[in-house]
């Protein structure tokens, strides 16, 4: 799936904006892959290894579950904890969007 940068936070998955390349600023991995644990038929995703920070000006505006054309997606605010909980489905892609950082994945 190919995610497009834009005005607002929802109009950020149609081809209406600036297209976002996973992955491909210089920044922590650590940080940004999203860090995932599969329990009971659940993905528990932290974003990343090492908690992303949450601040005002610098934090992970949302994470989404991405399987075939189907998107699960969670938007996030600054102090907000950078953790979700998706069903898991084989062969899913994990998303995550920093607001510094761009976008990162993680397939599961
Ligand atoms: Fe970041």
């Amino acid at each position: 799936m190919k995610f497009y940068k834009s005005t607002g936070v929802l109009e950020s998955l149609f081809e209406n904006g600036e297209l976002i390349n996973e992955n491909s600023v210089d920044a922590s991995l650590e940080k940004h892959v999203p860090f995932c644990e599969i329990k009971d038929n659940k993905v528990y995703v932290t974003i990343g290894e090492v908690v992303h920070p949450m601040e005002e000006n610098h934090y992970i505006e949302w994470i989404a579950m991405v399987k075939g054309n189907k998107i699960v997606k969670y938007l996030l605010k600054p102090n907000d904890e950078p953790k979700v909980i998706f069903d898991y489905e084989k062969g899913s892609i994990i998303y995550a969007y920093c607001n510094k950082h761009g976008l990162w994945k993680k397939e599961i």
